[in-house]
């Protein structure tokens, strides 16, 4: 008999360098497709590297003949900023990828008799408010509001979301094969900061910049306004926020979309912590209005009820300890090594 293993899709992005730790040291089995070859500490934690194209079903099929994947973290994707210039290919890789990846989490879930739980994160990009007025009223925005996202990588979220409801309810419901055999889960992540890595691509990327920046003595100019707040929140609740619903039982589940929400500094907030912290760090700012547009359709703060009370969501690090107990000291000794 084949041993369950893991996939995961964008493992060597952001969110798979702290996912790959976490499930290794829980010693799973793991599979990774990534575009780029691993980082060496990550290629001794993963059974097999699997470098290429989530678009390329050749690959795909292969890993579906040599491997039984009970569980899928599809992490890879284009973000948003990155995917407003090159709208085309992020339709592909963020859209057709996951396509091609739920299709391919059905046929081993049928192969193997069992659903395969497939994660996926999707993200505040996934909501579109008109204009900063409406944003500045708007209370914590719960999940079924405001679903008209204004960017490219948002349009594909939410999109992606219904393909993944889709898959797990109603597919192939007029075929004569056995249905269910996806069990898709989906967070909507706020904007994400690792002490460990930085982001590429992204509109929410000033905030880990801003940090990481800062603690290499290196200037930075900010391409928001200082008044822009959105939510945020540190890799490790990320990480185990993703553990967490993977772990919880079908049927507490309530919905397809979970926000998830820690804090919500503006970013002059966040400056004056950073300057705090690294005293020589010099911040300018220097609005990009473009950029500044989809941070303000996005919303300043979300109701997370839904996945506390489902499967206990609970973060750990508020703003203040987020800062004084893990990205400024993790990131100081990172840089100082
Ligand atoms: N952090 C992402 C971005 O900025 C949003 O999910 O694109």
């Amino acid at each position: 008999m084949r041993a369950a293993t893991v996939l995961v899709t964008g493992a060597n992005g952001e969110i798979g360098h702290g996912l790959l730790t976490r499930l290794a040291a829980d010693g799973r089995s793991i599979v990774t497709l990534d575009i780029a070859p691993l980082e060496p500490q990550l290629a001794k934690l993963v059974r097999r590297e699997f470098t290429g194209s989530i678009t390329d079903l050749g690959l795909l099929e292969r890993i579906l003949s040599e491997f039984e994947i009970d569980l899928v973290f599809h992490l890879a994707a284009l973000l948003s900023t990155r995917s407003e210039f090159t709208p085309m290919s992020a339709h592909q890789v963020n859209v057709e990828g996951t396509l091609h990846l739920l299709e391919f989490a059905h046929y081993e879930g049928l192969s193997h008799g069992r659903p395969v739980v497939f994660m996926y994160p999707s993200s505040i990009a996934a909501y579109g408010l008109p204009d900063i007025e409406t944003k500045n009223r708007a209370k914590r925005v719960r999940e079924d509001e405001w679903n008209t996202p204004t960017t490219m990588y948002g349009c594909n979220k939410l999109y992606c979301e219904h393909l993944g409801r889709y898959y797990t309810r109603h597919y192939k419901q007029l075929a004569a094969e056995p249905a269910g055999h996806v069990d898709f889960r989906c967070v909507r992540f706020p904007g994400l900061i690792s002490a460990l890595t930085t982001p590429s691509g992204g509109t929410s990327d000033y905030a880990p910049e801003m940090i990481h920046a800062a603690a290499k003595g290196e200037p930075y100019s900010c391409f928001v306004r200082k008044d822009t707040r959105i939510p945020f929140m540190v890799m490790p609740d990320a990480i185990d926020a993703l553990l967490l619903l993977a772990a919880a039982p079908r049927a507490r589940l309530t919905r397809t979309a979970y926000n998830l929400a820690a804090f919500s500094p503006t970013a002059d907030e966040i400056c004056e912590v950073v300057t705090r912290a690294f005293p020589r760090a010099s911040m300018t700012w220097n609005t990009d209005e473009k950029r500044q547009r989809i941070v303000d359709s996005w919303p300043a703060e979300v109701d997370d009820s839904a996945a506390r009370r489902d499967w206990g969501f609970s973060p750990r690090y508020d703003f203040d300890h987020a800062f004084n107990d893990y990205l400024i000291p993790t990131i100081t000794e990172r840089y100082k090594s």
